[in-house]
C-alpha cells in the first residue's frame, strides 16, 4: 500500500466529515423536514419548456479510457482476439461505444499520464519499448499510443480530450505533443506524424494539463505555486503552436485532500490566464463516506453539486483578484462511484501487462447514485461544460469484456440515458418533494429531478431518482405555459440494492418500461416505484 493513497484521503475526509453538508435543497423546493410530517402526500414538479438554466453542452457526459489493467489492452485494443479488427480494436466494443454516443473521451490518464513519454507511443510498433508504468506498476508495451487512440476516436466518432504529462514531463514536451497532433507540416514534430503514415493533422482541440498533481500519490507531485508556474508555462507554449486549444488546469482530487480549494486557489493564481477551465474529480462510495447507509449513499450527489459550487466560488474570486472578463468553465473529468477494487492503489506485484485492476463491480444502488449525479451535472450545467465519468471499459467501467463478449454493468443504463436524452437546454424545474433526514446532512429531498427540453425537435426529458428505499412515490407534473404529450418511459429498479449484472447472469438490474403518464395534459402522474431512477419523455 502505498503511504499516501487516493484512499487515505478519502478516509480522512469522512472523519473530518469534509464535503458531506450539502445544499440540500437542490434538485427542489422542500417542504416539510420530517418524514412523518408529508409522508403520503404527492411529489409536485412544476416545468416550463420556457424556464431553462443553460445549454447542455454535450460533452459534459463524456468518460474515460486510460492506460490502467484491462482499459486499453483487452479492452478497446486486443489484437488476439477472435473479435477484433485489422487495427487489433475490438469489433464489439468500438460498435457498443459509437452506439452509445459517448462524445468525448479522456486518455491516456489519469495517475498513469503523470509518467507516460509519448514518443515511447508512436512510429513503428516493433520498435516501441515496453514500458514499467510507475503509476500501476503494470507493463505498456506502448502498441497502443497517441496515434492508435485518434484513429479509434475517429471510428468511434468521439473527440477526444488528451491528457498531457507534467510530472515527469516537460512544458517543452507538451507542446511538443500538440505539433505533432495539430501542425500540418513543415516542422519537426508534425513532419514525424507524417512520417509515421498520417498525413492530416487530428486538430485535438481540447487538453487537460497534468493529472491530480495535488495527490502526493502522483508521480511528479508538487506544490500549487509550482504547479501553476509550470501550467501556465505549458499552456503558453503549446498555444505558440497552436492558438486555438482549449486547456483545462489541474485542479484538487476532491474534497477529502486537505488542500481543496486552496489548491485550486493558488493554481489559478498562477495561470488563470492561461487556461479555458479547471478539473475536478470525485468517487463516491458505499463506506467511508455513509457508513453503508443506502438512503445516506443515495443522496451523495447533492454534495458533487456542493463541490461544483465551491469550486466555481474559487474560480470566480480569483477572477475578482485579476479583474479578468473571462470566465472559467469546470470541467469534471473523473466521476463515479468507486470503492470495492481498489486493488490499483497496493504495490502489490502485479507487474505485468494488463492486470486486472479496478474491476469494480456494480450494483443497482451504484446505478441509482449515478442517476443521481448525471441529474446534477444536468442542473449545473451552466457551469460544468465537459464531464467524464470514469471510466469506460473494464476500469470501474459501464462496460466489461471477456474474450467472447462484453457486459453491460449496471451503471451503464442510467449514463446510456442521459447520453440518449439529455439534450438541448437544463430546465429550471420546481419540485416539491417530501424529505427524510440524512444524519451530516439535514433534510434530504425523496425524489430528486432534473429535465433537459430541445427547442429544435420539441423534446422533453425528465430524470427522477426515488430515493426512498421502501415506498414508491406518486409524482404529478404541473406542465406551465404548454402542454405537451407524454411519451415513454423507462425505469431501472429492484428489489435487491446489491443485485449486480454478471456474465453468466448479465440482466438481473436492467432497465424496464415504465407505465405512462395519466391525466390532463397540463398535469400528469405516475408513480415511481421505490429505489428507482426513471427516463420520461414528452414532446411539444
Ligand atoms: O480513474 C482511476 C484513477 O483515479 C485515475 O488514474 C486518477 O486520476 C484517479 O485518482
Amino acid at each position: 500500500m502505498r503511504s499516501l493513497s487516493r484512499r487515505h484521503f478519502l478516509e480522512d475526509a469522512s472523519k473530518t466529515g469534509i464535503a458531506l453538508g450539502a445544499n440540500l435543497a437542490f434538485g427542489g423546493h422542500i417542504f416539510g423536514q420530517s418524514p412523518a410530517a408529508n409522508a403520503g402526500q404527492p411529489i409536485r414538479i412544476y416545468a416550463d419548456s420556457r424556464r431553462t438554466l443553460a445549454p447542455i453542452h454535450p460533452e459534459v457526459f463524456g468518460s474515460f479510457l486510460e492506460h490502467l489493467g484491462r482499459a486499453i489492452y483487452e479492452g478497446i485494443y486486443d489484437p488476439q482476439s477472435k473479435l477484433s479488427d485489422a487495427n487489433g480494436f475490438r469489433k464489439d466494443v468500438l460498435e457498443e461505444i459509437k452506439k452509445l454516443g459517448v462524445p468525448l473521451i479522456r486518455y491516456p490518464g489519469g495517475n498513469f499520464v503523470s509518467g507516460y513519454n509519448w514518443l515511447d507511443g508512436i512510429g513503428p510498433k516493433a520498435s516501441r519499448p515496453a514500458v514499467l508504468d510507475k503509476a500501476w506498476n503494470s507493463i505498456n508495451s506502448n502498441e497502443f499510443g497517441t496515434d492508435e487512440f485518434l484513429a479509434w476516436c475517429r471510428l468511434v466518432g468521439t473527440e477526444p480530450l488528451l491528457g498531457l504529462n507534467l510530472g515527469t514531463g516537460t512544458a517543452e514536451q507538451a507542446a511538443a505533443l500538440v505539433e505533432y497532433c495539430n501542425l500540418e507540416k513543415g516542422t519537426r514534430w508534425s513532419d514525424l506524424r507524417r512520417k509515421n503514415g498520417i498525413s492530416e493533422p487530428y486538430k485535438v482541440q481540447k487538453w487537460c494539463l497534468g493529472n491530480e498533481m495535488d495527490g502526493p500519490w502522483q508521480i511528479g507531485h508538487m506544490t500549487a505555486a509550482e504547479y501553476g508556474l509550470k501550467a501556465a508555462d505549458a499552456a503558453r507554449q503549446m498555444r505558440y503552436a497552436d492558438p486555438s486549444l482549449k486547456l483545462v488546469a489541474c485542479g484538487s482530487s476532491g474534497p477529502g485532500m486537505p488542500t481543496y480549494l486552496e489548491w485550486d486557489r493558488e493554481v489559478l493564481e498562477q495561470c488563470y490566464d492561461y487556461v479555458d477551465a479547471i478539473s475536478l474529480h470525485r468517487y463516491f462510495t458505499n463506506a467511508e463516506e455513509t457508513g453503508g447507509d443506502s438512503s445516506k449513499f443515495l443522496a451523495m450527489n447533492l454534495s458533487m453539486e456542493r463541490q461544483i459550487d465551491e469550486v466555481a466560488a474559487v474560480c470566480d474570486m480569483v477572477r475578482g483578484h485579476k479583474r479578468s472578463p473571462k470566465k472559467l468553465w469546470l470541467s469534471f473529468d473523473e466521476w463515479n462511484v468507486w470503492y470495492r477494487a481498489r486493488s490499483g492503489d497496493a504495490m502489490n506485484g502485479h507487474r505485468q501487462s494488463a492486470p486486472h485492476l479496478l474491476e469494480e463491480v456494480y450494483n443497482l444502488e451504484d446505478a441509482l447514485l449515478v442517476g443521481g449525479l448525471i441529474n446534477s451535472l444536468i442542473r449545473k450545467a451552466e457551469r460544468v461544460q465537459l464531464a467524464c465519468l470514469a471510466q469506460l471499459v473494464n476500469v470501474i467501467a459501464p462496460i466489461m469484456t471477456n474474450p467472447n463478449g462484453l457486459l453491460r454493468q449496471t451503471i451503464y443504463y442510467p449514463y446510456s440515458w442521459a447520453l440518449e436524452f439529455a439534450r438541448g437546454s437544463a430546465l429550471e424545474l420546481l419540485v416539491e418533494s417530501s424529505t427524510y433526514d440524512v444524519p451530516g446532512m439535514g433534510a434530504v429531498s425523496y425524489v430528486d429531478a432534473a429535465g433537459t427540453y430541445q427547442a429544435d425537435t420539441g423534446k422533453i426529458a425528465l430524470f427522477l431518482l426515488n430515493r426512498d428505499l421502501a415506498k414508491p412515490h406518486q409524482v404529478e407534473i404541473v406542465w406551465e405555459g404548454s402542454s405537451p404529450r407524454a411519451g415513454d418511459a423507462r425505469v431501472l429498479t429492484g428489489s435487491d440494492l446489491k443485485a449486480t449484472n454478471t456474465f453468466e447472469a448479465p440482466s438481473r438490474v436492467v432497465p424496464q418500461k415504465a407505465e405512462k403518464a395519466s391525466g390532463t395534459p397540463s398535469r400528469s402522474s405516475f408513480e415511481l416505484p421505490p429505489r428507482s431512477y426513471t427516463v420520461v419523455e414528452w414532446s411539444l
